[in-house]
């Protein structure tokens, strides 16, 4: 009787304890790095991928897993649309592109497919790009994160095992309240934050002159008050909106461009905090 008793005291007790999450690493790299921010529309992909390619500038093999099932990018920032294959018809081979493999649900889905899908479905799908993409032989792969701190943030906050996130934002007040959510979500399941990156921080015109369309220095106010690194400031420019339209990212296409020379800089800080 008191057997008895004993156990439903501790199926209680233990139906009551807080989940405890296991966080999984993404088999077949050395560093995964998320690239977040609660806002959209505020350059993530276009960073995630521009990063992507400046730590391959820096010797590093990289992978790219676009983490935004409703919305991919991928396909398009580096020109690619394939069907990965898989063998066994569970785990798939990521495509390749310019040495990097990479991995989209805009690759398994028609891209005017709409994705009219519930939370379970949206978390099952993420399961299979973390867990059943047969990655090889990478030092880091970087994750483009959908906007916003749902389930797609909270799964991989929670149960996957990220060495560090980047948050995005541009320096506009609006943005910034996004990205203290952002923040909060990461320092409470434990994910560390290597740095803030303010993009579309300024305009250079023919004049030379520096225009902050978006405000000045709130990206950097932000990291400060919340003790995080800042890492640095990529302005609003031509080329690299052109490149990205053209499916070659500017760190890959021109590597030594004023701006790619940027990213190659916030990328050495990555490396080192990889160490
Ligand atoms: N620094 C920049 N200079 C010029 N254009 C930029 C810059 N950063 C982003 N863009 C452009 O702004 C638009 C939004 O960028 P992007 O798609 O990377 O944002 P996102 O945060 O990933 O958006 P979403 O929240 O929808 O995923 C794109 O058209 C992109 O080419
Ligand atoms: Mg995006």
């Amino acid at each position: 009787m008191t057997n008895k008793k004993e156990e439903m005291d501790r199926t209680i007790k233990e139906k009551l304890a807080p989940k405890k999450f296991i966080k999984n690493p993404i088999n077949g790299t050395k560093f995964t790095l998320l690239i977040s921010s609660a806002k959209g529309g505020v350059g993530k992909s276009t960073i995630a991928v521009n990063l992507a390619f400046a730590l391959q500038n820096l010797g590093m093999k990289v992978g790219i897993l676009d983490a935004d099932v409703y919305g991919p990018s991928l396909p398009k920032l580096i020109n690619l649309n394939k069907k990965p294959e898989s063998k066994d018809g569970k785990a798939m081979l990521p495509l390749e592109k310019y040495d990097a493999q990479c991995m989209s649900m805009g690759f398994l889905v028609e891209e005017q497919t709409p994705m009219i899908w519930r939370g379970p479905m949206v978390i099952s799908a993420l399961k299979t790009m973390t867990q059943k993409v047969l990655w090889k032989d990478r030092d880091v792969i970087v994750i483009d994160m959908p906007p916003g701190t749902g389930d797609t943030q909270l799964t991989f906050a929670q149960e996957v095992k990220i060495d560090g996130a980047i948050i995005v934002s541009t320096p506009q007040d609006l943005a910034l309240l996004d990205v203290k959510r952002g923040i909060q979500m990461f320092d409470k399941t434990g994910v560390k934050i290597f740095g803030l990156i303010d993009n579309m921080s300024f305009f250079k015109g023919d004049d030379g002159k520096e225009y902050k369309i978006f405000g000045e220095g709130g990206v950097e106010k932000t990291a400060k008050e919340f003790n995080k690194n800042f890492l640095g400031k990529i302005p609003l420019n031509e080329d690299l909106r052109n490149s990205a339209d053209k499916g070659d990212p500017l760190t890959h296409s021109d590597p030594d461009h004023e701006v790619s020379k940027i990213f190659i800089n916030i990328a050495e800080k990555i490396k080192q905090a990889f160490q």
